[in-house]
């Protein structure tokens, strides 16, 4: 579980300073969906970038399994994100012309596995994702949803605890956004805990719990998918 205590994040300072998250206090629960929905320029990406330790906070903590990360050194704060989770993109950051299995064993290199793991490793979460027929193509041969789901393959290849994706649909076309986002709650009811950014309110439906986000101003509450399970 991750929680966050009256957290700010402020850049810059002096007159140009912006106060892009205002005492936000939030929890993400493990195994859930959770997704961050406001408007550009709400604070979306700060908030999930200060979740996936990608950033600090100006004010405020941060608890990952009750360890306060706020106290952790910069080299501790890098371990603990390159173990603990997986991001993706909306532009995806893939190396183009890199095989898609050298893309998605790329992180693996960080933590120190040796070459063959990292093939077998990756071999074994493109099949997971329906892409084993892929392996050997370059990545820029590919269709945008085609290398969404090798960029989610990437954050998935380490075992993550928690997938976080901020716009992962905003370059894809209707039928392969929504392909992203089965896919996204697959990855949930694998286990992981799922955060998604995102603009759009029917994105946001497939989530558990919906982090309203809106001038730096958050507030929680359960989805009505959630609702509906809990009536049942
Ligand atoms: N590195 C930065 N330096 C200065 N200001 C920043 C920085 N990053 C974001 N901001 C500002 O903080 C506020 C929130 O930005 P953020 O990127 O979190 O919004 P967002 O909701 O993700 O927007 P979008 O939907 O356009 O991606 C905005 O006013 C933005 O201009
Ligand atoms: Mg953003």
């Amino acid at each position: 579980m991750i929680e966050l205590k009256n957290v700010d994040k402020i850049y810059g300072k002096g007159d140009g300073a912006v106060h892009a998250l205002k005492d936000v206090s939030v929890t993400i629960e493990d195994g859930k969906f959770t997704a961050i929905l406001g408007k550009s320029g709400s604070g979306k990406s700060t908030l999930m970038n200060i979740i996936g330790a990608l950033d600090s906070p100006t004010n405020g903590t941060v608890f990952a399994n009750g360890k306060n990360l706020t106290e952790l050194s910069p080299n501790a704060l890098a371990e603990y994100r390159n173990k603990t989770t997986g991001f993706v993109f909306q532009s995806f950051y893939l190396e183009p012309t890199f095989s898609v299995l050298d893309n998605v064993a790329m992180p693996l290199i960080i933590a120190g596995v040796s070459r063959k793991e990292r093939e077998e490793r990756a071999v074994k979460v493109l099949k997971k994702l329906g892409l084993e027929d892929k392996i050997h193509k370059k990545a820029n041969e590919l269709s945008g949803g085609q290398k969404q789901r090798v960029s989610i393959a990437r954050a998935l290849v380490h075992n993550p605890e928690i997938v976080l994706a901020d716009e992962p649909t905003g370059n894809l076309d209707s039928q392969n956004g929504a392909e992203v986002m089965a896919l996204l709650r697959q990855i949930c009811n694998m286990g992981k805990s799922v955060v998604l950014v995102t603009h759009n309110m029917e994105d946001a439906k497939n989530a558990d719990n919906i982090i309203d986000i809106k001038d730096g101003v958050a507030t929680m509450r359960k989805s009505a998918r959630a609702a509906e399970g809990a009536a049942r």
